[in-house]
């Protein structure tokens, strides 16, 4: 992505010390982070500095490097396993984090007990990680394309952008590359609370690629859709199951229901990093809940009752017979073939 005329990552490897940028300070800062040690990264993913399923996802397999360089000779084995043990306690929902941090340990581990040549792969296998994960999400934006004709007015949900990604985003890469073919597309940005990745983080990428755009709170989608002015909506996804049904932010899924009640295709974006072969259906997947603390507060103002339990669901499910298709780095298919079609 260009990000103040120079080329970025939204996270990446330099001078033996991993990048990233910010999350949490977009739009107010650009502003980038270092770490060298899988510790920091653990809580940058914890605290969402860096977030979006493949983003943590490289973020992690970078972590796991960390891990492999700082480890001592001795009980190599025992710290980068529990290395990965951290790491995967991070974030529940977004597999891509499982995939990435398994792809450098199953590496690295093979190599034991030539421990310098174990600390070189974890690395080369991070990287590899990354490289193919910015990949696929380019692929994703070219098979997609022929999806939003010259006109289209979309709706998505969250942050589906290169900053949730290594590069390009997911939805936003298909939206990105419509954009820049010179096709006219109008986004509606749907706020996405309580963490609003929509309207800072999206529509802020949107901002900087000049595609047209508006933020709208979560709850006037609906509006939107009775005024006839949404053409398709298309959103990322944190994992997608065998059957077809996948997990994404909280709210993804009134707008599919809200879709197919006004005759809409909904889309859903994803790399191969996001597909969970384990998982039969959208039942079977982890839900994240986070503090209650991103309800009862905004900008240090009391926003609920403070005597109230507070519910907080980070992901929903989206059934699969509600999809229109998935947009994959390998085509675009019907959600309950997806799974078995990025496998072929
Ligand atoms: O809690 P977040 O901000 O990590 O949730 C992110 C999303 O739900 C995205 O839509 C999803 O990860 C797809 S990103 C390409």
């Amino acid at each position: 992505m260009i990000i103040n005329g120079k080329e970025y990552r939204s996270v990446w490897w330099e001078n033996g010390r991993l990048h990233m940028i910010d999350q949490n300070r977009i739009p107010q800062d650009f502003s980038l982070m270092e770490f060298t040690d899988h510790l920091q990264v653990a809580d940058a993913i914890r605290n969402m500095n860096v977030r979006g399923a493949p983003a943590i996802g490289a973020a992690a397999a970078f972590a796991m490097a960390l891990a492999a360089q700082n480890a001592t000779d001795h009980g190599f084995r025992a710290q980068v396993r529990k290395a990965r043990e951290l790491l995967l306690s991070t974030r529940p929902t977004a597999v891509d984090l499982q995939v990435g941090v398994d792809h450098v340990y199953e590496q690295t581990i093979k190599f034991i007990p030539d421990l310098a040549h174990a600390r070189q792969v974890a690395l080369l296998a991070a990287q590899e990680f990354a490289n193919q994960s910015a990949e696929d999400c380019r692929l994703i934006g070219e098979q997609g394309l022929h999806l939003i004709p010259d006109g289209s007015r979309i709706l998505t949900h969250c942050n589906a952008g290169a900053l949730a990604t290594v590069d390009w985003g997911t939805a936003l890469a298909v939206l990105r590359l419509a954009h820049r073919k010179g096709r006219n597309i109008f986004v509606y940005v749907s706020e996405t609370r309580p963490r609003h990745q929509g309207s800072k983080i999206t529509a802020w990428e949107l901002q900087q690629e000049g595609i047209p755009h508006a933020v709208i709170p979560d709850s006037a989608s609906a509006f939107y859709f009775w005024k006839k002015e949404i053409d398709l909506v298309i959103t990322g996804a944190d994992r997608v199951c065998l059957n077809g049904d996948i997990a994404n932010k909280i709210g993804t899924y009134d707008k599919a229901v809200l879709a197919h009640h006004h005759g809409v295709p909904f889309y859903i974006a994803a790399p191969l990093s996001t597909f969970d072969f384990s998982c039969a259906q959208g039942s079977g997947i982890p839900i994240e809940f986070r503090d209650s603390s991103e309800i009862t507060y905004y900008g240090g103002q009391i926003t609920a009752n403070p005597g109230s339990d507070v519910l907080n669901p980070g992901f929903d499910i989206t059934p699969a017979d509600l999809i229109s298709g998935i947009v994959t780095p390998k085509g675009v298919f019907k959600a309950a073939e997806a799974a078995q079609k990025v496998q072929e």
